[in-house]
């Protein structure tokens, strides 16, 4: 692994442990949720079934997320993906259920559904209590991503009046923070000009400087149209590339097609398409995650200075507060303090390394 990757790794890890201890009551106004704000993650955004489980899924190569009509994306989901070595045994884990690793990825799915009830009830209600799912595996890129209750403009029989409202305000509160990233979802057979996604975006960053527009369906376009003023930043500009996708249809989630099959077929559609052919190789899912991959190195690396002194004052309080509860601390809590305070060394070890002259980074 590079020196960076390592760092993102490590930012992912301490993002975890921050949010252990935020349950614990004790992070509010401190360091560590300054931390959590310092760090940058991905939040996908975008009307209902505009295709953000779809695009997850692919980004993640794996079939986890429950799907079906309606919001079923009820709960933000804090979705953490770790590279490992080639060769690792794949496996899920969720924060709520830490000592159990999932290695049959349906009964991930299982339990993001069971788990979203448990809060919400068997009511079609929103809550803004995130579930945290973290993702080990050594086909995916270190990111962390947020999947969102879809934009709606109606709420349909059986859902609170102001569900609509509701949900925007969830989706705001967390495309608003300076350090989130915007995936902003958008179906290609629909007026780009009539798009939830970047309706928002553009209210959060007029500037587009933290927008990625992502376009699915693009399969699904009429005849004789394509979506090239899209792509080609002319209907709407951001500073970031547009990125295209083909997703699984219905028809290919009911006949099981998985995830690595579908992610060959998205590349042959592009590499094949008499409009997207010379777009190729900037298209499609794979190239999305990479590029977002990229642009949190990148971010990471423009925050480093501030992260390392956050760091340090995080330390700090750590100390200070292990020596005031002593030891052996009974809770939990106690434990998540040290593994902070390890995480937070080393990436201050291996930052360091890397002034000294880390070798194999890219970036720098
Ligand atoms: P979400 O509600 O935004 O999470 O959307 P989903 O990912 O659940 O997708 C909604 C429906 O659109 C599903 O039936 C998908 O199979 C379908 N879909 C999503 N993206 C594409 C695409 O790129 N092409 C095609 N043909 N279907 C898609
Ligand atoms: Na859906
Ligand atoms: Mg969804």
């Amino acid at each position: 692994m590079t020196t960076m990757e390592s760092l993102i790794g490590l930012v992912n890890r301490i993002q975890r442990a921050c949010t252990v201890l935020g349950d614990y009551g004790g992070a509010d106004g401190n360091s560590f949720s300054s931390l959590w704000e310092a760090l940058p993650t991905v939040a996908v955004v975008g009307g209902q079934s505009s295709g953000k489980s779809s695009v997850l899924e692919s980004i993640v190569g794996r079939d986890f997320l429950p799907r079906g009509s309606g919001i079923v994306t009820r709960r933000p989901l804090v979705l953490q993906l770790h590279k490992m070595e080639s060769g690792a045994q794949e496996y899920a884990e969720f924060l709520h259920m830490p000592r159990r690793k999932f290695t049959d990825f349906a009964l991930v799915r299982q339990e993001i559904q069971d788990e979203t009830d448990r809060v919400t009830g068997k009511s079609k209600q929103i809550s803004p209590i995130p579930i945290h799912l973290s993702i080990y595996s050594s086909n995916v890129v270190n990111l962390t991503l947020i999947d969102l209750p879809g934009l709606t403009k109606v709420a349909v029989e059986g859902q609170p009046e102001n569900i609509v409202q509701e949900i925007e305000a969830m989706v705001r509160s967390y495309v608003e923070k300076p350090n989130s990233i915007i995936l902003a979802i958008s179906p290609a057979n629909q007026d780009i000009a009539t798009s939830d996604a970047i309706k928002l975006a553009r209210e959060v960053d007029p500037t587009g400087e933290r927008t990625f527009g992502v376009l699915t369906k693009l399969d699904l376009m009429d005849k004789g149209t394509n979506a090239l003023d899209v792509l080609e930043g002319r209907s709407y500009r951001l500073q970031h590339p547009w990125v295209g996708i083909v997703n699984r249809s219905q028809a290919d989630i009911n006949k099981n097609i998985d995830m690595i099959i579908a992610r060959r077929k998205e590349r042959e559609y592009f590499a094949t398409s008499p409009d997207y052919g010379h777009l190729a190789n900037k298209m499609g899912s794979e190239y999305l995650a990479k590029l977002l991959s990229q642009h949190l190195e990148s971010v990471i690396r423009a925050r480093i200075p501030s992260i390392t002194s956050l760091i340090n004052r995080s330390i700090e309080e750590l100390e200070s507060e292990m020596d005031h509860l002593g030891r052996p601390i009974a809770v939990d809590a106690g434990a998540q303090l040290y593994t902070i305070l390890e995480l937070c060394r080393a990436f201050e070890r291996i930052f360091k390394e890397h002034l000294d002259g880390g070798r194999g980074d890219r970036i720098y």
